[in-house]
């Protein structure tokens, strides 16, 4: 019994330890709206701006579908989505060439690197359909994001 309190006592004081720290990050978020925008203005042609976009959702869908396929256990799945539709297969897909010519060096380098990292996840994904570990697996999905958040940290086209 003694054991079963302290495992729970544990668990609480964990569980409210990631709380704490998801707190800290919500208020952070939440101040982020009235912080100035140091965003970088990029001029792109009209149409590569909503080309642009178009693309953009397209990212977030295809993060949404591979997370769907990880909880379903379909490695080999998200790993199929991670490269053809984010990772260096998809740079054809999407015009890169005519799009990087109007990016800051710091804009191409941040696609560039998510183009990396969602090609690497491709890699690990396949990995863990064999080893069954996943960890590898969000640490990856984790790095792609990275890339997003940084790349809209820094640049806006609007
Ligand atoms: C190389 C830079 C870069 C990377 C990498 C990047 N984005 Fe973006 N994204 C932008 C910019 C710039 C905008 C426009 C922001 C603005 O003008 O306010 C944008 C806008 C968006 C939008 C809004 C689309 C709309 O219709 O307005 C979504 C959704 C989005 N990005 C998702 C993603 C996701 C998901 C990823 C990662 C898988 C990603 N982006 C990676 C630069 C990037």
């Amino acid at each position: 019994m003694r054991v079963l309190v302290a495992i729970i006592v544990t668990a609480l004081a964990g569980g409210s330890a990631t709380f704490a720290v998801a707190q800290h990050q919500h208020n952070h978020d939440a101040s982020a709206p009235i912080a100035p925008d140091s965003r970088q203005f990029v001029k792109f042609p009209a149409t590569l701006v909503e080309h642009t976009l178009a693309n953009m959702r397209d990212h977030l869908q295809a993060l949404q579908e591979i997370q769907l396929h990880l909880g379903m256990g379909h490695t080999d799945v998200a790993a199929k989505i991670a490269e053809t539709r984010l990772g260096m297969s998809s740079l054809g897909l999407h015009g890169a060439a005519d799009v990087s010519k109007y990016m800051p060096q710091g804009m191409q380098d941040a696609g560039t690197a998510m183009h990396r990292a969602a090609s690497r996840f491709a890699t690990t994904a396949q990995d863990a359909g064999v080893t069954g570990d996943l960890k590898p697996v969000f640490a990856g999905l984790a790095e792609i994001t990275a890339q997003c958040v940084g790349c809209h940290a820094g640049y806006r086209l609007k």
